[in-house]
């Protein structure tokens, strides 16, 4: 009969491949990233995640396991969505805001798997996994909050491109980006999640 302990197993193999392959990705994301800031977000996770890739080696360790990966087809999708990104927008001022969405889906992916692997740690009583998957998750949360702050910073609003002025706005005076009307600064807003 197969237990919570098989499937935190099962789970933690999954998220194994799935950093070694975002390991490999984001050098290619900051690569495509023409945001100064962005790219150096993107450099910096990926310190981190190969930190999550010794760190998962340890939660093996630590229930006696050698690590072992199997494939997340979850992650393989979203990257491969994440390079579709980077090539339909090249040179396209959605660029950056593009490459910022692709990264919080796997952000996103990462939080949900590593907030469920925390908990199940917890009550397969290993307080030495729980603790190294609750650094992960907190680093995941963190990244994704960058990124927001990113998007939110400028990269959406570059990415509305040169629009045609709405009517009202043909009819007011001249105004700065900051000082747009509620519906552009509405619908940027929206474009990027919350924490
Ligand atoms: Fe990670
Ligand atoms: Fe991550």
């Amino acid at each position: 009969m197969k237990t919570l302990k098989n499937l935190f197993l099962d789970e933690l193999a999954d998220m194994y491949d799935a950093e070694r392959r975002i390991v490999k990705a984001l050098p290619k994301m900051a690569k495509a990233a023409t945001c100064p800031d962005l790219k150096a977000a993107l450099q910096s996770h990926l310190k981190e995640t190969e930190g999550h890739v010794r760190k998962l080696e340890q939660v093996f360790q630590s229930f006696g396991e050698k690590a072992r990966g199997q494939t997340c087809e979850a992650t393989v999708g979203l990257l491969e969505e994440g390079d579709e990104i980077a090539a339909d927008f090249k040179g396209s001022p959605a660029l950056n805001a593009g490459l910022i969405s692709a990264a919080q889906k796997v952000e996103h992916y990462e939080m949900a798997s590593y907030g469920c692997l925390h908990e199940w740690a917890g009550l397969l009583g290993n307080q030495k996994a729980a603790s190294l998957l609750e650094q992960i998750l907190d680093e995941e949360k963190s990244a994704n909050e960058k990124l927001t702050e990113l998007a939110r910073a400028g990269n959406n609003e570059e990415a509305l491109g040169e629009e045609e002025p709405s009517s009202t706005d043909r009819l007011a005076p001249k105004r700065s980006a900051k000082s747009r009307s509620p519906g552009v600064m509405g619908r940027n807003r929206t474009g990027s999640l919350s924490r």
